[in-house]
């Protein structure tokens, strides 16, 4: 099912997302839920927060696949690059974001087995992206100049 994306302004985007503790139907029924609204809004990632539900999981997709990331925590962060970012809960605009170029991040999947991944450039991005929306972080609060996208 696709859900509409929650807009700025909504203070669900400003919470401090909860751990999620139970690996159960609710949960895949969500991700799920979730892959479908992000491919459908072509986007790159997409925050449990965005879809009003107040919970530590992400999705991404990107060159290198597609992942679910449930209570990811940074292990690493490294090196610096500079780009353009959107946000599916920001329409029409874009800014230049001053990321880390490589990260490594501990999550767990959606049966809660623990795993670990490297990313580099724009994946790197996009999960640092995600997981500022956990903490109720969003990109324009990060960037040098939000401004309208040309589409
Ligand atoms: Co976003």
């Amino acid at each position: 099912m696709i859900w509409e994306i929650v807009q700025v302004g909504d203070p669900v985007l400003r919470k401090k997302c909860e751990p999620v503790t139970r690996f159960d139907g609710q949960l895949h029924a969500l991700l799920d839920d979730m892959k479908e609204t992000l491919i459908h809004a072509e986007g790159a990632g997409l925050a449990a927060p965005q879809v009003g539900v107040p919970i530590r999981a992400v999705v991404v997709n990107v060159e290198e696949g597609y992942f679910e990331l449930i209570n990811p925590i940074f292990v690493w962060q490294k090196g610096e690059q500079r780009g353009a970012e959107g946000c599916l809960s920001v329409r029409g605009k874009v800014g230049t974001v001053c990321r880390p170029s490589k990260v490594k991040v501990i999550f767990q999947d959606r049966k809660g087995d623990k795993y670990s991944l490297v990313a580099r450039d724009f994946f790197a991005r996009a999960i640092c992206h995600e997981l500022d929306h956990l903490d109720g972080v969003l990109y324009t609060d990060k960037a040098a100049n939000v401004r309208d996208a040309e589409d």
